[in-house]
């Protein structure tokens, strides 16, 4: 288990409210929120906040990024192309708890339109208390890597 502590939090304008509301959560379980927002409910982009979230994960300020849209899929894809993430998008527990313990995801991206804020938080909390399993997993997340280089 890490000891960095620190999770950014990021979402377009479709997940402001689930976003929040699970920035308090994780505070209250011990975590760091870095909520890098955004707070007004203007239309947005999601692939620039995808990408702001992605930063701080690749550059080893925070170890984990949670990301939200609508779906959860564009702002996966736009985390996805930033070298060294690993993002997974869930709409239940058991995705969330195999995309760390097989996959080593450092970031979650969720669809506010898709679940819940309760579902959301669960899939949260699976996500940041399950450990990469490593053996077989880290030989096929190396050849993840691989294709990056
Ligand atoms: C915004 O309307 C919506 O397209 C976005 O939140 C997300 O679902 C994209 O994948």
């Amino acid at each position: 288990m890490t000891t960095n502590k620190r999770v950014v939090l990021s979402s377009d304008h479709a997940a402001i409210e689930m976003r929040q509301e699970i920035a308090a959560h994780i505070t209250a379980k011990g975590w760091e929120a870095i909520d890098i927002g955004p707070t007004t409910p203007e239309s947005t982009h999601y692939p620039a906040h995808g990408e702001a979230a992605a930063r701080r994960v690749a550059d080893g300020d925070c170890a984990f990024g949670i990301i939200l849209c609508g779906t959860g899929q564009g702002i996966m894809m736009a985390a996805n192309k930033v070298k060294g993430i690993r993002c997974g998008v869930c709409s239940d527990v058991f995705s969330a708890q195999m995309t760390r313990e097989h996959n080593d995801a450092n970031m979650l991206a969720m669809g506010a339109r898709v679940i819940d804020n309760a579902k959301a938080i669960e899939i949260v909390g699976a996500f940041l208390t399950t450990d990469f399993g490593g053996g077989r997993h880290g030989t096929r997340v190396e050849m993840i890597k691989a294709l990056e280089a």
